[in-house]
């Protein structure tokens, strides 16, 4: 039997690029994203609960179509649906501090563990409440504070996560963050989602598009390991800037790291700085279209402002040139593949081999 050559090819000198009508076909784009309820996503840090009790946590609806909310109850918290059981309205579209949920539209009432509680002008209805009345509830994980959630998630969480668990154990600044606020971003950008991971995902472009970022990593020192599941690249500091203090049982012991890039499948970006975590969440509204999120959460105040984590703002807007530029380019009718640098775009590579499921 002849074995079909994949898409991608496994060796990144003989591969092309992946065609452009995955970042452009509306049919591609929406088989891609019916997948993703296979996989965790991001819901929030347990510092969000230090207001309300009841956190809606739209940007998975908008990846997965799924609307949930997250309730915290004495220290257990769920992941619940946000659909009432009745006929369908969202339950909570803002964060609350509640004991009790109330659907807005015919006032029934379910507790935090998602079991219905009370139905006006029910009395009457057979075999009723059942279990099939309470908020149903997907998994959730909790890693040193960071909540995930997924619908049929097809790893176990901890397979999942395993990458980051266990280079980062000895990062202490993990059981320290505080969600800041003024550190919250909420981008729209004109690309498809795909050009906007795989510009992340390589650092080749930082010497020729982000020149203050590149002042301060050691480009020749900057890294990319490859996962299943995810990618994580390394940025070293250049001579005199800020980097993380190593111990000995850190893999990473004697390096001068800035920042670990840790990309997840599909959208999930954890940067970590000396000062803590900024989250970026890459939600694909349209095939042409991206939301973007940051959310920051501090473990080392003295630490902001410097680094490679220092002017974040800059470097988005740096890239969203580029992958807006790239979204017109990749619509041409004069375009469709190009080709990897091997040292460089590694990363790309694995990105566009899972994309096109070549792997
Ligand atoms: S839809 Fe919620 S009570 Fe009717
Ligand atoms: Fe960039």
């Amino acid at each position: 039997m002849v074995e079909e050559s994949p898409l991608i090819d496994a060796d990144i000198r003989k591969a092309h690029t992946m065609p452009s009508k995955y970042y452009t076909d509306p049919a591609t784009f929406a088989s891609i994203c019916a997948g993703f309820a296979s996989h965790w996503h991001f819901a929030t840090h347990t510092s969000d609960f230090a207001k309300n009790n009841v956190l809606p946590i739209p940007h998975i609806e908008s990846q997965t179509g799924e609307p949930m909310i997250l309730t915290k109850s004495e220290e257990e918290i769920r992941c619940l649906s946000n659909v009432c059981t009745h006929r369908g309205m969202i339950v909570a579209d803002e964060p609350c501090n509640t004991k009790t949920l109330q659907c807005p539209y015919h006032a029934r009432t379910f507790g935090l563990d998602g079991c219905m509680r009370n139905m006006p002008s029910f009395e009457d209805v057979e075999n009723f409440p059942s279990p099939l009345d309470n908020l149903p509830e997907f998994a959730t994980g909790v890693w040193n504070g960071l909540i995930f959630t997924g619908i049929s998630p097809s790893t176990s969480f901890e397979d999942w996560l395993k990458p980051v668990t266990e280079r980062m154990n000895w990062w202490p600044g993990i059981n320290q963050l505080q969600r800041d606020n003024s550190r919250d971003r909420d981008w729209m950008i004109e690309t498809n989602w795909a050009l906007y991971v795989e510009n992340y995902l390589e650092g080749f472009h930082i010497p020729f598009v982000h020149a203050d970022l590149h002042a301060v990593l050691e480009h020749e020192e900057y890294s990319t390991e490859l996962f299943e599941g995810g990618v994580l690249q390394i940025g070293e500091a250049s001579d005199g800037e800020p980097c993380f203090d190593l111990p000995k049982d850190s893999p990473d012991f004697g390096r001068k790291i800035a920042a670990y890039y840790w990309w997840l499948y599909p959208g999930l970006m954890l940067n970590i700085y000396p000062w803590g975590l900024s989250v970026n969440i890459v939600v694909p509204e349209e095939v042409g279209k991206t939301r973007v999120i940051y959310r920051g959460y501090v473990a080392d105040p003295e630490m902001l402002g410097k680094g490679a984590g220092g002017d974040l703002d800059k470097v988005e807007l740096e890239d969203q040139i580029i992958v807006e530029g790239c979204m017109r380019g990749v619509s041409s009718s004069a375009y469709d593949r190009g080709r990897y640098s091997p040292s460089m775009e590694t990363g790309v590579h694995h990105l566009h081999r899972m994309l096109t499921d070549s792997r």
